[in-house]
């Protein structure tokens, strides 16, 4: 980075349209951090020592009752909270908050055996049973009924208690792809309510006069079958939105009970960052989104022969960019702090890897971490799961040791804090948008037309570059306005309309920089292709019009040239015709359409429109462009190695190392070293003030 651009890097206070932190949290807490406990799985004996242990730590909270509905309503409508409270107790005496659960991810066995019909039913009639968990449907009427019952006593007993913090609803609720009979009704439901009770627009919106497949009624439709590989995907595509509704009125139907009680306590759940399932931000009851993720679990996505061990550098990052931006802050309810049991292969994290992640959920600006778990279980599915704490329920392992120095130093940093959005300058004139939706997704993958097409490594070829030139990224869906960022990415952006590419040419206009990829806008909102040339609906926007695309064998790529330089591709190439204010910045070469266009941009009122309509095979070309376009744009990027992250919170710049070799930071002139040094070693951090 250059020197200028380091002495220009004054803070910049923006203050972002949300308030960081929330109502919830105090920027000068930093995080907080905290630790899943299981009062039920041991001697009641043993409490207070664990609790005190968990605090001289540096714990701050626990988190409880996550699987404990057995123990909460041992039988229908008798509860017993005598224990919790007893647990709740001994932890306020040793200073620990609590984040209390709503346990219906393990329903106890007497409702499964008197309810038989909420367990989930699977596509090839397999019913599932009591003895694992998350087997109770959600589209089951009765056991919501069942679930709420036993959660509104929950949040009347500790809605109002000021030592519970908040609550996480469920655990890792996903998408149930369930063939219940309650699901199937509540699908027809959903499409008369989205078709008006008119079939005939169903017939349209699915283009059932394609095999006979036209409906007359809506009670003959069922649940599309995936054993059937050509089911209309357009029908496919209406059941997935169903199913993720689902999960998201059942957290919300969860998080409004709490609510009536809870006045002062927040409500969240623990998703995985599936990104593509589509329920992730649906929930906007919950006051904010929090997210599981672990890292080591035997597949080398890392860097080097050690990678396995310290995992997929972005996998983190990326977490944080997708929860953050939905509702401003979030928190981390789960992180490994060792050998999990479920991988493929289970190997030790290496050391300093477990804090490396901590110093990463803290890099993107979350509020919270708790890890899972505490003590390792002596039974159960998970007893190779490492704790805080060795199966004697005493030793620290080595990941809690590095949880410990973690905390200490959060500790240190608290009174040297500025405001969490104080950035320099630089860093936020790169804040760039990914423009995400799970849908396009859904519709690529059941049409990818090439075997090598995977969405989400085309959106990964874009935010690897972006992370890798120092830029903080939201993702964002179009909900939110796209005029906060100076420069907005849609890759392959398939389904979308004309009021959306209305939004976009304004953003241009009013002087955005927008990036477009291939395959975007080729489908309406039902994925039906529209009554005209293909791809036209860009067309005013690029200024381009498309000739046809290609599609190659992985093993005879092509090539694409610019600048000089040449970029192999195979999955996906779009052969464009330029218009008169295109300017081609990238042609192919080595084919019967050599010398046409790839890649153009255009000025379009004050801002610029760029257009990328192939996909490369490593992503050096998607790179070449955005640098190209960025500096143009006047905007200054980094030259980070992969591996190599940095970002910038509360007057603090964070630098992680995931790469095989040390790694020298170029400090900004005036920044102070607060942790570690300017040579990172590998899974370790540098933390520093800026002037
Ligand atoms: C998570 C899950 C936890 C626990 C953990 C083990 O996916 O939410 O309950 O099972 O895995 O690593």
């Amino acid at each position: 980075m250059k020197k200028s651009i380091i002495l220009s890097a004054i803070l910049s206070l923006t203050v972002s349209v949300l308030q960081a932190g929330g109502p919830w949290f105090r920027d000068k807490d930093l995080t907080l951090t905290g630790v899943y406990y299981y009062p039920e799985h041991w001697n009641e004996s043993q409490w207070e020592r664990d609790l005190k242990q968990i605090h001289d730590l540096g714990f701050e909270f626990i988190h409880l009752a996550e699987f404990a509905w057995a123990q909460l309503e041992p039988r229908e409508g008798e509860y017993d909270f005598a224990w919790l409270d007893r647990v709740v107790a001994l932890a306020d005496k040793h200073d620990l908050k609590v984040i209390m659960c709503t346990s219906t991810a393990t329903p106890p066995v007497w409702l499964s055996r008197k309810y038989p019909e909420i367990l989930i039913r699977q596509e090839d009639g397999t019913v599932l049973d009591h003895g694992a968990r998350q087997h109770a449907s959600f589209a089951s009427p009765l056991y919501r009924k069942l679930a709420y019952r036993m959660i509104e006593q929950l949040a009347r007993h500790y809605g109002n208690d000021k030592r519970i913090i908040g609550w996480q609803l469920d655990n890792e609720p996903a998408v149930q792809f369930d063939y219940n009979l309650e699901a199937e009704a509540g699908f027809r439901e959903f499409l008369r309510r989205k078709y008006n009770d008119d079939i005939q627009a169903l017939n349209a919106a699915w283009g059932t006069a394609f095999w006979s497949e036209v409906y007359a009624d809506f009670g003959e439709i069922t649940l599309p079958k995936t054993a059937q590989m050509f089911m209309n995907h357009h029908q496919i595509l209406d059941y997935r939105r169903f199913a993720a509704l689902q999960t998201n009125d059942f957290l919300n139907e969860q998080c409004r009970l709490i609510k009536r009680y809870a006045k002062n306590q927040w409500v969240t759940t623990n998703y995985i960052p599936n990104y593509e399932e589509g329920h992730i931000g649906g929930s906007r009851e919950l006051d904010f989104q929090s997210y599981t993720r672990y890292m080591v679990y035997g597949d080398n996505e890392g860097i080097g022969r050690r990678g396995y061990r310290v995992g997929n550098p972005l996998r983190i990052a990326m977490a944080n960019d997708f929860f953050r931006p939905i509702q401003g802050t979030y928190g981390v309810m789960e992180l490994q702090p060792g050998q999990v049991n479920w991988g493929s292969i289970n190997p030790q994290p290496l050391p300093g890897a477990v804090r490396l992640w901590l110093w990463s959920v803290f890099a993107g600006g979350s509020d919270f971490i708790c890890t899972y778990r505490y003590r390792q279980p002596l039974y159960g599915t998970e007893q190779y799961h490492y704790g805080i704490v060795g199966t004697d329920g005493v030793t620290v392992t080595p990941g809690g040791r590095e949880y410990e120095q973690f905390m200490k130093e959060i500790k240190q940093l608290r009174g040297k804090c500025a405001k969490r959005e104080a950035k320099p300058a630089d860093y936020t004139a790169r804040r760039t948008a990914i423009l995400f939706n799970h849908e396009n997704s859904w519709s690529m993958e059941r049409q990818k037309q090439n075997h090598t097409w995977s969405t989400l490594g085309h959106v990964d070829k874009y935010y690897r570059t972006l992370k890798g030139f120092g830029a903080p990224v939201d993702f964002i869906d179009e909900s939110k306005e796209l005029t906060d960022y100076p420069m907005v990415i849609a890759p392959a952006y398939q389904m979308a309309d004309e009021a959306l590419v209305a939004r976009w040419t304004t953003y241009v206009k009013q002087g955005g920089n927008l990036v477009l990829t291939c395959r975007t806008g080729h489908k309406d909102r039902y994925g039906r292709l529209p009554e005209q040339p293909f791809g036209a609906l860009i067309n005013d926007l690029t200024g381009n019009e498309m000739e046809f695309y290609d599609l190659l064998l992985p093993e005879e790529p092509g090539t694409v040239v610019m600048d000089g330089q040449e970029y192999d591709w195979n999955t996906w190439g779009e052969i464009l015709k330029p218009g008169k204010e295109s300017e081609v910045w990238a042609t192919y070469t080595r084919e019967f359409y050599e010398g046409k266009p790839a890649v153009t941009k255009r000025r379009l009122g004050k801002g610029t429109i760029i257009y990328i309509g192939v996909d490369s095979k490593d992503g050096k070309l998607e790179k070449t462009v955005l640098k190209k376009l960025y500096a143009e744009a006047g905007i200054p990027v980094r030259e980070l190695p992969y591996g190599v992250t940095m970002e910038y919170r509360n007057g603090f710049g964070i630098v992680m190392n995931y790469s095989d070799r040390p790694y020298t930071f170029d400090l900004p002139d005036g920044a102070e070293i607060l942790i570690g040094q300017a040579t990172i070693p590998t899974a370790d951090v540098l933390v520093f003030t800026i002037k």
